[in-house]
Protein backbone atom coordinates (compact mmCIF):
# COMPACT_ATOMS: atom_id res chain seq x y z
CA UNK A 1 0.00 0.00 0.00
CA UNK A 2 1.22 3.45 -0.98
CA UNK A 3 2.18 6.10 1.74
CA UNK A 4 -0.62 8.01 0.47
CA UNK A 5 -2.69 5.38 0.43
CA UNK A 6 -1.70 3.93 4.03
CA UNK A 7 -2.09 7.94 5.11
CA UNK A 8 -5.78 8.09 4.08
CA UNK A 9 -6.99 4.93 5.97
CA UNK A 10 -5.03 6.21 9.11
CA UNK A 11 -7.14 9.63 8.78
CA UNK A 12 -10.46 7.51 8.03
CA UNK A 13 -9.84 5.82 11.34
CA UNK A 14 -9.12 8.65 13.35
CA UNK A 15 -11.89 10.26 12.62
CA UNK A 16 -14.06 7.19 13.57
CA UNK A 17 -12.33 7.26 16.95
CA UNK A 18 -12.90 11.28 17.05
CA UNK A 19 -16.72 10.24 16.73
CA UNK A 20 -16.32 7.66 19.74
CA UNK A 21 -14.56 10.10 22.06
CA UNK A 22 -17.69 12.93 20.93
CA UNK A 23 -20.16 10.51 21.80
CA UNK A 24 -21.65 9.23 25.03
CA UNK A 25 -22.62 5.57 26.06
CA UNK A 26 -26.45 4.93 25.56
CA UNK A 27 -28.52 5.19 28.55
CA UNK A 28 -29.76 2.16 30.35
CA UNK A 29 -33.45 3.04 31.43
CA UNK A 30 -35.72 0.89 34.17
CA UNK A 31 -38.97 0.36 33.97
CA UNK A 32 -41.61 -0.64 36.39
CA UNK A 33 -43.38 -3.98 36.24
CA UNK A 34 -45.59 -3.46 38.86
CA UNK A 35 -47.40 -6.99 38.89
CA UNK A 36 -43.45 -8.54 39.32
CA UNK A 37 -42.46 -7.87 42.46
CA UNK A 38 -38.70 -8.27 42.97
CA UNK A 39 -37.99 -8.20 39.43
CA UNK A 40 -36.38 -5.22 37.93
CA UNK A 41 -36.89 -4.47 34.53
CA UNK A 42 -34.02 -2.21 32.49
CA UNK A 43 -34.05 -0.69 28.78
CA UNK A 44 -31.25 -0.40 26.74
CA UNK A 45 -32.07 2.87 24.85
CA UNK A 46 -29.68 2.26 21.53
CA UNK A 47 -32.15 4.37 19.80
CA UNK A 48 -30.09 7.25 21.20
CA UNK A 49 -26.96 7.30 18.91
CA UNK A 50 -26.10 9.12 16.47
CA UNK A 51 -27.29 7.22 14.03
CA UNK A 52 -30.42 6.11 15.65
CA UNK A 53 -30.42 2.92 16.45
CA UNK A 54 -28.32 -0.24 18.03
CA UNK A 55 -26.87 -1.02 14.59
CA UNK A 56 -24.23 2.52 15.24
CA UNK A 57 -22.05 -0.43 17.17
CA UNK A 58 -21.98 -2.66 14.65
CA UNK A 59 -21.38 -0.43 11.88
CA UNK A 60 -18.85 1.54 13.64
CA UNK A 61 -17.25 -2.56 13.97
CA UNK A 62 -17.84 -2.85 10.22
CA UNK A 63 -15.93 -0.12 9.52
CA UNK A 64 -13.06 -0.55 11.74
CA UNK A 65 -12.54 -3.88 10.58
CA UNK A 66 -12.73 -3.22 7.38
CA UNK A 67 -10.04 -0.55 7.35
CA UNK A 68 -7.68 -2.65 9.64
CA UNK A 69 -8.01 -5.29 7.23
CA UNK A 70 -6.91 -3.30 4.34
CA UNK A 71 -10.15 -3.45 2.51
CA UNK A 72 -11.28 0.35 2.50
CA UNK A 73 -9.76 2.40 0.02
CA UNK A 74 -9.71 5.97 -1.05
CA UNK A 75 -13.11 6.33 -3.26
CA UNK A 76 -13.91 2.72 -2.40
CA UNK A 77 -18.01 2.31 -2.78
CA UNK A 78 -19.42 0.79 0.22
CA UNK A 79 -21.99 -2.04 -0.06
CA UNK A 80 -24.37 -3.27 1.69
CA UNK A 81 -27.70 -5.27 2.27
CA UNK A 82 -29.45 -4.16 4.88
CA UNK A 83 -33.68 -4.05 5.68
CA UNK A 84 -32.62 -0.72 6.64
CA UNK A 85 -31.35 0.48 10.08
CA UNK A 86 -27.36 -0.95 9.47
CA UNK A 87 -27.96 0.78 5.91
CA UNK A 88 -28.62 4.45 8.08
CA UNK A 89 -25.78 4.40 10.28
CA UNK A 90 -23.14 2.52 7.33
CA UNK A 91 -24.14 5.88 5.27
CA UNK A 92 -23.13 7.91 8.28
CA UNK A 93 -19.82 6.14 8.85
CA UNK A 94 -19.10 6.32 5.51
CA UNK A 95 -19.96 10.28 4.99
CA UNK A 96 -17.44 10.46 8.01
CA UNK A 97 -14.64 8.83 6.43
CA UNK A 98 -15.35 10.50 2.64
CA UNK A 99 -16.64 7.37 0.81
CA UNK A 100 -19.65 6.52 -1.21
CA UNK A 101 -22.33 4.27 0.26
CA UNK A 102 -24.88 2.00 -1.74
CA UNK A 103 -28.01 0.18 0.29
CA UNK A 104 -29.44 -3.10 -1.32
CA UNK A 105 -33.09 -3.48 -0.09
CA UNK A 106 -35.99 -4.84 -1.04
CA UNK A 107 -38.23 -2.67 -2.87
CA UNK A 108 -40.95 -2.98 0.26
CA UNK A 109 -38.75 -0.99 2.56
CA UNK A 110 -40.81 1.80 4.40
CA UNK A 111 -39.96 5.00 2.52
CA UNK A 112 -39.21 6.69 5.62
CA UNK A 113 -36.19 4.36 5.92
CA UNK A 114 -35.23 5.07 2.48
CA UNK A 115 -35.16 8.54 3.62
CA UNK A 116 -33.37 7.93 6.19
CA UNK A 117 -30.30 6.73 4.18
CA UNK A 118 -29.86 9.15 1.77
CA UNK A 119 -30.09 11.52 4.63
CA UNK A 120 -27.03 10.17 5.67
CA UNK A 121 -25.81 10.53 1.96
CA UNK A 122 -26.20 6.95 1.25
CA UNK A 123 -27.93 5.80 -2.33
CA UNK A 124 -30.47 3.08 -2.10
CA UNK A 125 -30.63 0.60 -4.73
CA UNK A 126 -33.60 -1.53 -4.57
CA UNK A 127 -34.61 -5.52 -5.67
CA UNK A 128 -38.30 -7.21 -5.65
CA UNK A 129 -36.99 -10.71 -4.65
CA UNK A 130 -36.11 -9.42 -0.66
CA UNK A 131 -33.56 -12.96 -0.91
CA UNK A 132 -31.73 -11.82 -3.52
CA UNK A 133 -30.22 -8.83 -1.80
CA UNK A 134 -26.93 -10.82 -0.67
CA UNK A 135 -26.19 -11.61 -4.17
CA UNK A 136 -27.37 -8.54 -5.52
CA UNK A 137 -24.99 -6.46 -3.14
CA UNK A 138 -22.19 -8.36 -4.27
CA UNK A 139 -22.35 -7.79 -7.85
CA UNK A 140 -22.65 -4.04 -7.45
CA UNK A 141 -19.47 -4.11 -5.16
CA UNK A 142 -17.87 -6.03 -7.85
CA UNK A 143 -18.94 -4.11 -11.24
CA UNK A 144 -18.49 -0.29 -8.96
CA UNK A 145 -14.64 -1.50 -8.28
CA UNK A 146 -15.85 -1.16 -4.19
CA UNK A 147 -16.29 -3.37 -1.39
CA UNK A 148 -19.11 -5.54 0.55
CA UNK A 149 -19.32 -4.92 3.89
CA UNK A 150 -21.98 -7.98 4.42
CA UNK A 151 -23.28 -7.29 8.16
CA UNK A 152 -24.79 -10.74 7.98
CA UNK A 153 -21.98 -12.90 7.73
CA UNK A 154 -19.08 -10.30 9.30
CA UNK A 155 -21.38 -8.55 12.35
CA UNK A 156 -20.13 -11.81 14.78
CA UNK A 157 -15.99 -11.57 13.85
CA UNK A 158 -16.20 -7.71 13.81
CA UNK A 159 -17.54 -6.95 16.64
CA UNK A 160 -15.26 -7.06 20.05
CA UNK A 161 -17.09 -9.31 22.54
CA UNK A 162 -14.43 -8.97 24.89
CA UNK A 163 -14.46 -5.61 25.50
CA UNK A 164 -13.75 -2.15 24.03
CA UNK A 165 -17.36 -1.22 25.41
CA UNK A 166 -19.30 -3.90 23.44
CA UNK A 167 -22.90 -3.64 24.41
CA UNK A 168 -22.42 -6.24 27.06
CA UNK A 169 -19.74 -4.43 28.66
CA UNK A 170 -21.81 -1.48 28.76
CA UNK A 171 -24.54 -2.92 30.51
CA UNK A 172 -22.85 -5.01 33.13
CA UNK A 173 -21.07 -1.36 33.86
CA UNK A 174 -24.34 0.40 34.10
CA UNK A 175 -25.76 -2.08 36.23
CA UNK A 176 -22.36 -1.70 38.85
CA UNK A 177 -25.16 0.31 41.64
CA UNK A 178 -28.07 -1.57 40.72
CA UNK A 179 -29.84 -3.61 43.67
CA UNK A 180 -29.37 -6.66 41.26
CA UNK A 181 -25.91 -5.46 39.53
CA UNK A 182 -25.76 -9.17 37.41
CA UNK A 183 -29.26 -9.55 35.73
CA UNK A 184 -31.00 -12.93 35.67
CA UNK A 185 -31.31 -12.59 31.63
CA UNK A 186 -30.30 -10.51 28.80
CA UNK A 187 -32.55 -10.87 26.15
CA UNK A 188 -31.87 -9.78 22.68
CA UNK A 189 -33.72 -10.34 18.92
CA UNK A 190 -31.79 -10.94 15.99
CA UNK A 191 -32.03 -9.84 13.02
CA UNK A 192 -27.58 -10.82 11.86
CA UNK A 193 -27.61 -12.50 15.39
CA UNK A 194 -24.52 -10.57 16.10
CA UNK A 195 -25.42 -8.32 19.25
CA UNK A 196 -26.67 -11.88 20.39
CA UNK A 197 -23.83 -13.61 19.74
CA UNK A 198 -21.87 -10.69 21.37
CA UNK A 199 -24.44 -10.86 24.24
CA UNK A 200 -23.77 -14.63 24.39
CA UNK A 201 -20.28 -14.69 24.50
CA UNK A 202 -19.39 -11.53 26.76
CA UNK A 203 -21.55 -13.15 29.76
CA UNK A 204 -19.78 -16.27 28.82
CA UNK A 205 -16.01 -14.77 28.94
CA UNK A 206 -16.98 -13.02 32.04
CA UNK A 207 -18.15 -15.70 33.75
CA UNK A 208 -21.32 -13.89 34.76
CA UNK A 209 -24.70 -15.98 35.59
CA UNK A 210 -26.61 -13.99 33.44
CA UNK A 211 -28.64 -16.64 31.09
CA UNK A 212 -28.99 -14.89 27.48
CA UNK A 213 -32.70 -14.89 25.84
CA UNK A 214 -32.87 -14.61 22.19
CA UNK A 215 -36.56 -13.60 20.51
CA UNK A 216 -37.77 -14.23 16.83
CA UNK A 217 -40.67 -13.13 15.10
CA UNK A 218 -42.79 -14.69 12.34
CA UNK A 219 -41.51 -15.63 8.75
CA UNK A 220 -38.26 -16.36 10.26
CA UNK A 221 -36.11 -18.96 10.84
CA UNK A 222 -33.95 -18.38 13.82
CA UNK A 223 -36.46 -19.98 16.31
CA UNK A 224 -36.64 -23.36 14.70
CA UNK A 225 -32.30 -23.34 13.51
CA UNK A 226 -32.26 -23.56 17.56
CA UNK A 227 -34.52 -25.83 18.20
CA UNK A 228 -33.31 -28.49 15.72
CA UNK A 229 -29.95 -27.25 15.37
CA UNK A 230 -30.63 -27.10 11.75
CA UNK A 231 -28.32 -24.20 10.00
CA UNK A 232 -30.08 -25.24 6.40
CA UNK A 233 -33.68 -24.27 7.23
CA UNK A 234 -35.68 -21.39 5.09
CA UNK A 235 -38.58 -19.51 4.63
CA UNK A 236 -40.58 -17.71 1.96
CA UNK A 237 -41.73 -14.74 2.89
CA UNK A 238 -39.56 -11.58 4.52
CA UNK A 239 -40.23 -10.62 8.34
CA UNK A 240 -42.64 -7.73 8.81
CA UNK A 241 -40.65 -6.36 11.97
CA UNK A 242 -38.21 -4.77 11.00
CA UNK A 243 -34.70 -4.88 11.51
CA UNK A 244 -35.25 -8.56 12.83
CA UNK A 245 -35.88 -12.28 11.59
CA UNK A 246 -34.63 -13.88 8.64
CA UNK A 247 -35.55 -15.78 5.64
CA UNK A 248 -32.08 -18.02 5.88
CA UNK A 249 -29.81 -18.94 8.92
CA UNK A 250 -27.37 -15.82 8.69
CA UNK A 251 -24.05 -16.73 9.72
CA UNK A 252 -23.80 -14.42 12.96
CA UNK A 253 -26.26 -16.21 14.46
CA UNK A 254 -24.85 -18.51 17.21
CA UNK A 255 -27.25 -20.70 18.99
CA UNK A 256 -24.94 -22.49 21.37
CA UNK A 257 -23.98 -18.72 22.66
CA UNK A 258 -27.97 -18.81 23.77
CA UNK A 259 -30.00 -20.20 27.35
CA UNK A 260 -33.29 -19.70 25.78
CA UNK A 261 -35.60 -18.16 22.69
CA UNK A 262 -38.81 -17.04 22.26
CA UNK A 263 -41.31 -17.04 19.50
CA UNK A 264 -43.54 -14.07 19.21
CA UNK A 265 -46.24 -13.71 16.69
CA UNK A 266 -46.22 -10.63 14.76
CA UNK A 267 -49.87 -8.95 16.15
CA UNK A 268 -47.93 -9.37 20.19
CA UNK A 269 -44.76 -7.73 18.75
CA UNK A 270 -47.00 -4.66 17.86
CA UNK A 271 -49.16 -4.51 21.06
CA UNK A 272 -46.43 -4.71 22.86
CA UNK A 273 -44.15 -1.98 21.09
CA UNK A 274 -48.13 0.47 21.70
CA UNK A 275 -48.14 -0.86 25.74
CA UNK A 276 -44.19 0.12 26.05
CA UNK A 277 -44.65 3.86 23.77
CA UNK A 278 -47.28 4.75 26.32
CA UNK A 279 -45.60 3.76 29.40
CA UNK A 280 -42.11 5.48 27.87
CA UNK A 281 -44.30 8.26 26.69
CA UNK A 282 -42.52 8.40 23.20
CA UNK A 283 -42.62 5.48 20.58
CA UNK A 284 -40.28 2.74 19.63
CA UNK A 285 -39.58 0.55 17.13
CA UNK A 286 -41.20 -2.79 16.50
CA UNK A 287 -38.39 -5.28 17.59
CA UNK A 288 -38.38 -3.26 20.90
CA UNK A 289 -41.78 -4.96 21.20
CA UNK A 290 -40.73 -8.14 20.39
CA UNK A 291 -38.04 -8.11 22.94
CA UNK A 292 -40.93 -6.89 25.42
CA UNK A 293 -42.73 -10.10 25.15
CA UNK A 294 -39.46 -12.45 25.66
CA UNK A 295 -39.39 -10.31 28.81
CA UNK A 296 -42.83 -11.60 30.08
CA UNK A 297 -41.68 -14.74 29.35
CA UNK A 298 -38.26 -14.41 31.30
CA UNK A 299 -39.97 -12.46 34.45
CA UNK A 300 -43.17 -15.16 34.68
CA UNK A 301 -40.60 -18.14 34.53
CA UNK A 302 -38.50 -16.09 37.76
CA UNK A 303 -42.04 -15.74 39.48
CA UNK A 304 -42.91 -19.19 38.96
CA UNK A 305 -39.27 -20.24 40.59
CA UNK A 306 -39.50 -17.50 43.43
CA UNK A 307 -36.44 -15.95 41.91
CA UNK A 308 -36.00 -12.16 42.23
CA UNK A 309 -33.67 -9.87 40.41
CA UNK A 310 -33.06 -8.02 36.85
CA UNK A 311 -34.12 -8.17 33.28
CA UNK A 312 -31.89 -6.31 30.56
CA UNK A 313 -33.15 -5.71 27.16
CA UNK A 314 -32.97 -3.79 24.03
CA UNK A 315 -34.45 -0.69 22.99
CA UNK A 316 -33.44 -1.32 19.08
CA UNK A 317 -34.39 2.14 17.24
CA UNK A 318 -36.88 5.04 18.31
CA UNK A 319 -40.12 4.42 16.60
CA UNK A 320 -41.03 7.98 14.37
CA UNK A 321 -39.64 6.09 11.77
CA UNK A 322 -42.75 3.86 11.67
CA UNK A 323 -45.16 6.97 12.18
CA UNK A 324 -46.91 5.68 8.85
CA UNK A 325 -46.67 1.89 9.27
CA UNK A 326 -46.67 0.33 13.04
CA UNK A 327 -48.17 3.02 14.46
CA UNK A 328 -51.18 3.91 11.86
CA UNK A 329 -54.26 1.89 12.76
CA UNK A 330 -55.46 1.73 9.29
CA UNK A 331 -51.94 0.39 8.19
CA UNK A 332 -52.42 -1.85 10.63
CA UNK A 333 -55.86 -3.22 10.13
CA UNK A 334 -54.81 -3.60 6.50
CA UNK A 335 -51.93 -6.10 7.12
CA UNK A 336 -54.42 -8.05 9.72
CA UNK A 337 -52.16 -6.82 12.50
CA UNK A 338 -54.72 -5.35 14.48
CA UNK A 339 -54.11 -5.67 18.10
CA UNK A 340 -56.28 -4.17 20.75
CA UNK A 341 -57.24 -6.90 23.03
CA UNK A 342 -53.36 -8.05 22.83
CA UNK A 343 -52.70 -4.38 24.20
CA UNK A 344 -54.83 -4.79 26.87
CA UNK A 345 -53.75 -7.99 27.21
CA UNK A 346 -50.16 -7.01 27.78
CA UNK A 347 -50.51 -3.96 30.18
CA UNK A 348 -52.92 -6.56 32.30
CA UNK A 349 -49.64 -9.09 32.46
CA UNK A 350 -47.12 -5.71 33.24
CA UNK A 351 -49.88 -4.73 36.14
CA UNK A 352 -50.87 -8.33 37.47
CA UNK A 353 -48.12 -10.72 36.69
CA UNK A 354 -50.37 -12.97 35.66
CA UNK A 355 -49.50 -14.30 31.38
CA UNK A 356 -52.84 -14.44 29.85
CA UNK A 357 -54.05 -17.68 28.50
CA UNK A 358 -54.02 -16.07 24.97
CA UNK A 359 -50.46 -15.13 25.11
CA UNK A 360 -49.36 -18.06 26.75
CA UNK A 361 -51.13 -20.25 23.74
CA UNK A 362 -49.51 -17.97 21.15
CA UNK A 363 -46.12 -17.62 22.13
CA UNK A 364 -43.50 -20.72 22.34
CA UNK A 365 -40.73 -20.96 24.53
CA UNK A 366 -37.66 -23.14 23.90
CA UNK A 367 -34.39 -24.11 25.98
CA UNK A 368 -33.95 -22.94 29.47
CA UNK A 369 -37.63 -21.23 29.04
CA UNK A 370 -39.40 -24.64 28.20
CA UNK A 371 -41.22 -25.59 30.79
C1 LIG B 1 -34.38 -2.25 14.81
C2 LIG B 1 -33.52 -3.46 14.97
N1 LIG B 1 -33.63 -4.23 16.01
C3 LIG B 1 -32.86 -5.34 16.19
C4 LIG B 1 -31.94 -5.73 15.29
C5 LIG B 1 -31.13 -7.01 15.49
O1 LIG B 1 -29.79 -6.82 15.61
P1 LIG B 1 -28.69 -7.87 15.07
O2 LIG B 1 -28.51 -7.66 13.65
O3 LIG B 1 -27.48 -7.55 15.86
O4 LIG B 1 -29.18 -9.25 15.35
C6 LIG B 1 -31.83 -4.96 14.18
C7 LIG B 1 -30.91 -5.39 13.16
O5 LIG B 1 -30.87 -4.89 12.07
C8 LIG B 1 -32.63 -3.80 14.04
O6 LIG B 1 -32.53 -3.03 12.96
Amino acid sequence: MSTAARAWVREALRRIEADAQRSADTHLIPLRLPGFAGIDLYLKDESSHPSGSLKHRLARSLFLHALSSGWLREGSTVVESSSGSTAVSEAYFARLVGLPFVAVMPRTTSPQKIAAIEFQGGRCHLVDDPRAIYAESARLAGELGGHYMDQFTMAERATDWRANNNIAESVYAQMRLEPHPCPAWIVAAAGTGGTLATIGRYVRYARHATRVCGVDPERSVFFDAYVQRDRGLTCEAGSRIEGIGRPRVEASFLPDAIDAMVKVPDVWSLAAMHALADRLGRPVGGSTGTNLIAVLACASAMASAGQRGAIVTLLCDGGERYRQTCYDRDWLVTQGLACDAERAAIDAAIDSGRIPDMLAGAWRLAGDLKG
